[in-house]
């Protein structure tokens, strides 16, 4: 692994990440300064990073303080460019709490858990294509097949559309990779799409895709999760035409590449630590060790290095005076990686137990949606996949998606036996 052992990394810069997680310079904002003023060189106001695991904790669960509904990333937005483009984890309680009721439903543990079969037939497809060759980009090749296809069946969406909706998602998410947009965000002028989902181009395509679904189930009965979406609550209320796009956008851009980095992030321990590799071959498909080995993959993984809350009114945090008004970054990525919370964090222990990391959020209302369905993806996808192989090495270095958003190794060239 590239082990970015700087200790003072630019957290603000995109390019710091290419280089691998920059794990000494949290451990030392954990240690020496957990609640660390960090300065923005490109017009940002600046903001306050919360690195340690229950400060994370304690500041997420509390969304009358620390809210969502001004902004959950570190881009500074004007008021009239937050509303054309809030989603509602972009909302607080109790405006937040009716749309997350009804996806509730569909994304729900049991709802989820019926999906399995589904999963099972994608990903052995999925690993069968790509085992045709010994010598795979795991993550081009597998890991970024599956979860949209995933969830464009859990949404509705035809199947054909898969491939396209996972390249907008990449625009849009990976906003700041040269490798997935033209549209740099910090190299070129994006004013012009400041109203656009990631201020990406993509978002007018994804925008006007939607469109497309939400008239279908609105002229034809229909009964999949956008359908469910559209339909009136029991007040009478239904989603407007652009909180419904606003929606989707935010499917495309969450279910797709989070779940992809989590099993980059699983094959990378897979093809680099035959102990691991071992623990795992030949375990019957309901061993218990397969879901503690998935928790603690998605740990590691932690593929959402932050998220962005603003304080609205003052509070006190380790002697510090956090200001109304003062955007405040959760970096659950950090937590995860706490020595407070979790014995040798940087070992893979998979069968850590208990392992109440945080990289689907903890506590508070927004806690990560899709985390049934990513949880059931990753371990079917790595069964399916050990099915078919007696070891797995990595030849290559691996490379680093260019983000201080999103974490995630974008390519991982292994060589399998069989
Ligand atoms: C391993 C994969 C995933 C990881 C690590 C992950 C991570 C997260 C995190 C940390 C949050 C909390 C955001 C916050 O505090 O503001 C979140 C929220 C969310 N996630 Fe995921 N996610 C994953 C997969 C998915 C999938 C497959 C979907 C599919 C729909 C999804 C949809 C969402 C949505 C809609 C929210 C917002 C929930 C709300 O505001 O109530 N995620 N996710």
């Amino acid at each position: 692994m590239i082990i970015n052992d700087d200790s003072h990394a630019d957290l603000t810069s995109h390019d710091t990440f290419t280089k691998g997680f920059p794990y000494n310079t949290f451990k030392r904002l954990r240690d020496e300064d957990p609640c660390a003023w960090i300065d923005e060189t490109d017009g940002g106001k600046g903001f306050w990073a919360i690195t340690r695991y229950e400060d994370i904790k304690e500041l997420n669960r509390q969304p009358q303080i620390f809210s969502s509904a001004k902004g959950i990333r570190l881009e500074e937005q004007t008021e009239e460019e937050y509303l054309a483009r809030r989603t509602f984890q972009e909302t607080d309680p109790p405006e937040h709490t009716r749309q997350r009721m009804i996806l509730h439903r569909a994304f729900s543990h049991k709802m989820i858990a019926k999906y399995e079969e589904l999963v099972r037939e994608l990903a052995a497809e999925v690993c069968d294509a790509a085992l045709t060759s010994n010598e795979v980009d795991v993550v081009k090749q597998i890991a970024r097949k599956l979860p949209m296809r995933m969830l464009g069946r859990v949404l509705g969406t035809p199947d054909e559309d898969g491939e396209w909706l996972v390249d907008k998602g990449d625009e849009l998410i990976a906003n700041s990779d040269p490798d997935f947009t033209d549209h740099v965000i910090d190299k070129v002028d994006t004013d012009e799409y400041r109203f656009m989902p990631f201020r990406s181009p993509a978002g007018k395509d994804v925008y006007d895709y939607a469109k497309k679904q939400m008239d279908l189930r609105l002229h034809t009965k229909m009964h999949d999760v956008l359908a469910l979406l559209l339909e009136p609550n029991k007040d009478g209320d239904t989603l407007s035409e652009l909180e419904f796009k606003n929606f989707f956008a935010l499917a495309v851009a969450a279910g797709n590449d989070t779940t992809r980095y989590s099993l980059a992030m699983s094959m990378f321990h897979l093809a680099n630590k035959p102990q691991v590799f071992n623990q795992l071959h030949g375990k019957a498909d309901d061993d218990p060790i397969w879901d503690t080995a998935v928790e603690e993959f998605i740990r590691y993984a932690a593929p959402t290095l932050h998220f962005r809350r603003t304080a609205l009114e003052d509070y006190e945090l380790h002697g510090k005076q956090i200001k109304a008004g003062d955007k405040v970054v959760l970096w659950f990525t950090s937590g995860n990686f706490d020595e407070r919370q979790f014995d040798d964090p940087m070992s893979i222990n998979i069968e850590r137990s208990p392992n109440q990391h945080m990289a689907f959020g903890q506590g508070g209302p927004h806690a990560c949606l899709g985390m049934w369905l990513a949880r059931l993806e990753v371990k079917v996808t790595l069964q399916e996949l050990l099915k078919r192989v007696t070891s797995m090495q990595q030849i290559e270095k691996e490379k680093y998606l260019r983000s201080n958003f999103i974490r995630g190794i974008k390519s991982l060239m292994v060589r399998f036996q069989r």
